[in-house]
C-alpha cells in the first residue's frame, strides 16, 4: 500500500454535523446518479456516521465482490435485517454460511428446474383462470402472489393460496420500515413502541406462524419429499446434530421472501415496460406464436424463448429489482487508489450501472433486442450484475431466469397488459427496487 492516496474519494458537499442523507431525499435514485455522473467511478458521503463509498465502475465492483471479497462482510442494512431474517443464507457470514450454501445448492440442480417449470405452470393456469377481461388489477400484487406460491411450493411442496395475500401484505410493512433513511436505523428502534413498528412486528408474527407450520407439518408426516425442506431437515452437523427448529425457521423464511419478492419485481417491471413500448410488445407475441403456437410454455421451450428470455433481462437492466449491494470493510482496504478504512460502508448500484452510457448505448430507452448485438454480448462482467457476483452470487439465479421467462411468455400468450390512465408508477428503493403506488394496469384476453 505504498502508494495510497489518504485524502478522500470527491463526492457531494456535506452538511457539517449529518452529512449527507441521500435515502431521505424524495428521489434517491436521481441523486446518486447525478453524483456518480459527476464524480465518476468512486464517490465518498457520509451519512451521520456512516463512511460511504460509492464504486460505479465494473473493475472496482468485481475487486470488492470477487478479488478481495474475504476484506468484506455483508453491509448494515443486511445485519439489520437479521431481526427478521434470523441466520439464515442470506443474512449469515463465514462457516456457517459456507455450509448453509452447500447444504441449499442441490434444489437448484438443472434436473430440479426441469421438475419446477410444471409447477411454475400450473400456478400461472390458476391465476389466468382468475383474471377477467377487461378489469384492472395491481400488477405488483398479482406477481408477488404468484411467485411465492411458486416458490413454496417448489422449496416447501406446501401451498400458501390462502395466505399469500396476508404475507404480500406483511412484506410490504416490512420493505417500507426497510426504506429511506430508516435503513440505517440502529436494531433496537424495532422496540419502541410506535403504531407503526407495532404494525411491523404483528406482520413478523404473521409470517412466523406461516413458516412454523410449515415445518410443523413436515414434521408430522416424516415424509423425505426431495424438496429443500427435505434437504436441510435431514442435514446432520459435524457432530451429528439436526438443524432445531430456529434455524429451519430462518431458513425457509430466507428462501420465502428472497425467492418471491425479486423474481415478482422482475415481472412487474416487464409488464409495465412492455405496455410502454407496444413495438418490443409486438416482437414478444410473434416470438411466442411461433415458439408456443398455443400451447402452455415448458422447460424444454426455453433455449427458443430467446426474445422471452431478453425481455427479463432488459427490464431487469433498466429496473434492477436489486438496486443496489453494499458490504461493510473488515479491514482497511485500497480502492481505486483510495483507503475505505474498517468499517467503512462500499456500495455498488445496479440502478447506476444498468444505466451508464459506457456500456449501454443510449440506456434510457427499453430495447430487449441489445442483448443480441456486439456491445451487450462484450460487457465487462460487472456492467450487469442483477443477481450480484463472488461467492454470494444469487443461489436462485438460474430458477429465478426460467420462472420469470415461463411465467413471462404464459401470461403474455393470454393477456395484454396496459397501464390504467393517471396511474403514477414511482420506483422506491427499498432493500429492492419497488413500485410505491404498485402497478395498476387492464387486463385485455388475447382471443385465438
Ligand atoms: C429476479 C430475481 C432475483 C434477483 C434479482 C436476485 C438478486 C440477488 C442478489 C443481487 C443477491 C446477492 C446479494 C448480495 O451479494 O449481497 C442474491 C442473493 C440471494 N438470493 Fe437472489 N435474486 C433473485 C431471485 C432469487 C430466488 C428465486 C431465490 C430462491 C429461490 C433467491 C435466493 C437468494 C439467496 C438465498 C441469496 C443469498 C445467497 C448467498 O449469500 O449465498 N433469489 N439475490
Amino acid at each position: 500500500m505504498a502508494n495510497r492516496r489518504i485524502t478522500r474519494p470527491p463526492g457531494p458537499e456535506p452538511h457539517f454535523l449529518i452529512g449527507n442523507f441521500p435515502l431521505g431525499r424524495p428521489d434517491p435514485l436521481a441523486v446518486f446518479t447525478g453524483w456518480a455522473r459527476e464524480f465518476g467511478d468512486i464517490f465518498y458521503y457520509r451519512a451521520g456516521w456512516i463512511h460511504v463509498y460509492f464504486l460505479n465502475s465494473p473493475e472496482l465492483i468485481e475487486s470488492v465482490l470477487v478479488t478481495n471479497q474475504q476484506n468484506f462482510r455483508k453491509d448494515r442494512v443486511i445485519q439489520n435485517s437479521r431481526w427478521f431474517l434470523g441466520q439464515g443464507l442470506l443474512t449469515s457470514e463465514g462457516g456457517e454460511w459456507l455450509r448453509q450454501r452447500r447444504l441449499s445448492q442441490p434444489a437448484f440442480h438443472r434436473e430440479r428446474l426441469a421438475l419446477y417449470a410444471r409447477i411454475i405452470n400450473a400456478c400461472a393456469e390458476e391465476m389466468l383462470d382468475s383474471w377477467k377481461d377487461g378489469e384492472n388489477r395491481d400488477v405488483h400484487q398479482e406477481m408477488m402472489q404468484l411467485t411465492l406460491r411458486v416458490v413454496a411450493k417448489v422449496l416447501f411442496s406446501v401451498d400458501v393460496k390462502n395466505e399469500s395475500k396476508e404475507v404480500a401484505a406483511a412484506l410490504n410493512l416490512l420493505m417500507k420500515h426497510s426504506s429511506g433513511a430508516r435503513m440505517l436505523l440502529p436494531p433496537w428502534v424495532r422496540y419502541l413502541p410506535l403504531p407503526f413498528l407495532i404494525r411491523v412486528r404483528r406482520a413478523v408474527r404473521q409470517l412466523d406462524e406461516v413458516v412454523y407450520r410449515i415445518i410443523r407439518e413436515r414434521r408430522e408426516s416424516e415424509s423425505d419429499k426431495g424438496d429443500l425442506l427435505s434437504m436441510l431437515m435431514s442435514a446432520r452437523d459435524e457432530d451429528g446434530s439436526r438443524m432445531t427448529d430456529r434455524q429451519l425457521r430462518d431458513e425457509v423464511m430466507t428462501f420465502l421472501l428472497a425467492g418471491h419478492e425479486t423474481t415478482a419485481l422482475s415481472l412487474s417491471w416487464a409488464w409495465y415496460l412492455l405496455s410502454e413500448n407496444p413495438e418490443a410488445e409486438n416482437k414478444l407475441h410473434h416470438e411466442l406464436a411461433r415458439v408456443l403456437d398455443g400451447k402452455n410454455p415448458s422447460f424444454e421451450d426455453l433455449p427458443r424463448l430467446c426474445y422471452t428470455e431478453a425481455v427479463v433481462k432488459e427490464s431487469m437492466r433498466l429496473y434492477p429489482p436489486a438496486w443496489s449491494l453494499a458490504r461493510t470493510a473488515a479491514r482497511d482496504f485500497e480502492v481505486g487508489g483510495y483507503l475505505v478504512p474498517a468499517g467503512a460502508n462500499v456500495v455498488m448500484s445496479q440502478w447506476i450501472m444498468h444505466r451508464d452510457p459506457r456500456f449501454f448505448p443510449s440506456p434510457e430507452q427499453f430495447d430487449p433486442g441489445r442483448w443480441f448485438e456486439e456491445p451487450t454480448q462484450r460487457l465487462p462482467r460487472f456492467a450487469y450484475f442483477p443477481f450480484g457476483g463472488g461467492p454470494r452470487y444469487c443461489v436462485g439465479a438460474s430458477f429465478a431466469m426460467m420462472e420469470a421467462t415461463l411465467l413471462l411468455a404464459a401470461i403474455a400468450q393470454r393477456f395484454r397488459l396496459r397501464m390504467v390512465p393517471g396511474h403514477n408508477v414511482v420506483p422506491v428503493p427499498s432493500i429492492t427496487l419497488r413500485p410505491k403506488y404498485g402497478i395498476k394496469m387492464s387486463l385485455h384476453q388475447i382471443r385465438v
